[in-house]
């Protein structure tokens, strides 16, 4: 195997890498890439709960031709038998596995297992520190829809304090060029939350006639400490509905990392909002995976 890559956030890939990327999840959904994962083996370990990302890596090493296996905490001797993370990698390792797919509640945990591992770690999710392949497909679903990123003006809303996608996606955004405005009320988004090329705005409103995309969040409620908020004051302040998406510029759209919440900050006038690219995300993020595995696995070339 070439020297070992892995990604546990969007500041691992250089802007070159990165559009590298994107050509090459354009090319792979025009045309079946083949076994390129051939001889590879991918073990996914959630040790949270997940839908979107557990079913779209696995599609993607899967379509790659790659050999898979699943592990849930409970199956697995560091739940139940004292093992540790270190030492289960390395078990990992002396099998011969080579990509190991992770996602944990606690940050930072992709680089335990990188630290005792010799193949290639992803990190899925690491508590609400970073998720790069949602980042990857937020910003590859944008480009599409703009042909550029650089110079565009992109708001997540809600619940940012708790988002890995945000972060992640923040980061990428940044990297490309664009401009950021982060929404929400003070307990979801603290003021010193503002950097070079990153706006805080309070009013919603205020903000919808000005922005290309707009990404809504979930309210992570498991992720909250002494954090209170009401679901009237937020949706008040906050959701995108029937009422607010007449606001919106001309031609802009509303994405969402998923699970989303009818009733929350969203309702059921944006899923049917002709903008909406949700279901463009999840099906772009397939191929942007097929593209990270490839490009870890195999190269640059
Ligand atoms: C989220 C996650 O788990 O980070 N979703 C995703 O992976 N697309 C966000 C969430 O749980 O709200």
């Amino acid at each position: 195997m070439r020297a070992r890559r892995s990604l546990v956030d969007l500041s691992d890939l250089t802007v070159p890498e990165i559009y590298a990327l994107f050509d090459r999840a354009e090319a792979f959904e025009a045309a079946d890439p083949g076994r390129l994962l051939s001889g590879t083996s991918c073990v996914n370990l959630f040790f949270e709960q997940s839908t979107r990302t557990f079913t779209s890596f696995n599609l993607a090493e899967l379509r790659l031709g790659a050999n898979v296996v699943n592990l849930w905490p409970k199956d697995m001797s560091l739940a139940t038998k004292g093992e540790t993370i270190e030492d289960t990698a390395a078990t990992l390792s002396a099998m011969g596995v080579n990509v190991v797919v992770v996602r944990h509640s606690k940050p930072g945990f992709p680089n335990l297992i990188m630290s005792a591992f010799e193949g290639h770690v992803i990190n899925a999710g690491d508590g609400a520190h970073a998720h790069p392949t949602q980042g990857l497909l937020d910003l590859f679903t944008i480009r599409r829809e703009f042909g550029r990123i650089e110079g565009l003006r992109v708001a997540l809303i809600g619940d940012i304090v708790h988002s890995r996608v945000a972060n992640s996606t923040v980061n990428g955004l940044l990297q490309l060029g664009a401009e950021v405005v982060l929404v929400g009320p003070e307990v979801l988004l603290p003021a010193s939350y503002s950097r070079d090329g990153v706006e805080i705005e309070r009013d919603f409103e205020r903000m919808l006639p000005e922005v290309d995309v707009v990404i809504l969040l979930r309210i992570q409620r498991e992720r909250f400490n002494a954090e209170t908020m009401s679901d009237a004051d937020f949706i008040a302040g906050y959701q995108l509905n029937a009422a607010r998406l007449p606001k919106l510029k001309p031609g802009a759209i509303v994405m969402h990392p998923g699970p989303y919440n009818r009733g929350m900050e969203l309702d059921d006038a944006v899923t049917e909002f002709t903008g909406w690219r949700y279901a463009r995300q999840v099906h772009n993020g397939v191929y942007v995976r097929m593209a990270v595995l490839d490009f870890l696995v195999n190269g640059a070339a």
